[in-house]
């Protein structure tokens, strides 16, 4: 076991110092792009002021013979674009194919100064992020490189579920963790065809009636996803890294994506991937708190005081607890608040409403 001592020295004589405090930037959005297509890749300088993180991805839906493409194409659309505040990261390819080892040495060597994470795929276990910690530890103290590029897992393998408090932990590097719904179904040999989402046939049914009769028996779809979800944002929050929820790929179902997305902020995660530019808008609603719960959060720590103690607002108790919520809920909004000025105006209005 490394020493807890030696948990913040670089694992590279030369590689920048690795961060203590993962720093809380907005990431409602990591909106996917192949940058391998050069339509797509057009879009990029429009599209970065929309969304608070641009994803080059090189991994599943690049097909192979286009895997080198989608390399090159990241690399100039990162020399050649001013993202702004807007952050960039990239998905690179699994660790056990061909083009991992390639993705790494040409990204940070060639655009390691503007990437801000990479998110490895089909992580199994701490060896895969330690594996990635010191290979980046090493390629960044060649580049020259003065700040640590940071890591995010992606959940989707029965192993890395398994291991993912393990993985939380296994380096400051760590950002974040995504729940990769697609891959894990498969890896967990789970019966279902999709990206993301339910399934109507996972349900639980009423009991039968007590007296024979004709009563239909209601059904209620459950989430296939709570335990993952729940797991993961445990996992993130015991370690001070950031749950994400993953893909929805039923682009058309523009519902049940605010679903899935809703729920996975109300249990602790702090955005989601976006596949298509419908999805941006749905991400920016759901991770961003609703102005009436953040002037009613600032209405409670007001009505708190110090914190501590207990008081009544509109016939409901208020303690050190509910202060800690409200706390969060007003943290989030006043960092999402500093990058976006339309929801700075909404959360300013819903606080005069709430004042009058
Ligand atoms: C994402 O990569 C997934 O497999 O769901
Ligand atoms: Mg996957």
């Amino acid at each position: 076991m490394r020493s807890a001592k030696d948990f913040f020295r670089p694992l590279a004589v030369g590689a920048p110092e690795p961060l203590r405090e993962v720093p809380f930037r907005p990431s409602r959005m990591i909106h996917f792009f192949d940058p391998g297509n050069e339509k797509m890749a057009a879009k990029i300088p429009a599209l970065a002021p929309q969304v608070d993180v641009l994803l080059g991805n090189l991994e599943d839906a690049v097909a192979a013979d286009r895997k080198e493409a989608a390399r090159a194409g990241l690399v100039a659309v990162a020399r050649s674009t001013d993202f702004g505040g807007t952050q960039l990261w990239t998905r690179i390819n699994s660790l056990d194919s061909p083009w991992a080892l390639d993705d790494l040495v040409t990204l940070v060597s060639e655009i390691g100064d503007r990437l801000d994470v990479v998110m490895v795929p089909k992580v199994e276990g701490a060896h895969d992020i330690h594996y990635v910690d010191r290979l980046l530890a090493q390629l960044e103290a060649r580049a020259g490189l003065t700040r640590p590029i940071l890591v995010h897992a992606i959940l989707e393998t029965a192993a890395g579920v398994a291991g993912v408090e393990e993985i939380a932990a296994a380096s400051p590097r760590m950002q974040g963790i995504s729940l990769g719904p697609a891959d894990l179904a498969a890896s967990r040999r789970m019966k279902t065809t999709r990206v993301g989402g339910g399934h109507p046939g996972y349900l639980v049914r009423q009991d039968p009636p007590q007296t024979p009769g004709d009563t239909p028996r209601l059904t209620y779809q459950q989430d296939l996803w709570h335990y993952t979800i729940a797991r993961m944002v445990d996992a993130c929050a015991a370690h001070g890294i950031l749950p994400y929820y993953g893909p929805f790929g039923d682009i058309q179902d523009v519902t049940a994506c605010e679903d899935q997305f809703r729920n996975a902020f109300l249990l602790g995660c702090v955005g989601a991937w976006t596949l298509h530019p419908v999805q941006i808008a749905i991400a920016r609603r759901v991770f961003s708190p609703a102005p009436q719960d953040v002037a009613w959060a600032r209405q409670v720590i007001e009505a708190m005081g110090d914190g501590t103690g207990a008081v009544m607002i509109d016939g409901k108790m208020q303690d050190d607890a509910t202060y800690k919520q409200c706390q969060v809920v007003v943290g989030l909004a006043d960092a999402l608040a500093a990058r976006d000025p339309e929801l700075a105006e909404a959360y300013a209005t819903a606080d005069k409403a709430a004042r009058r």
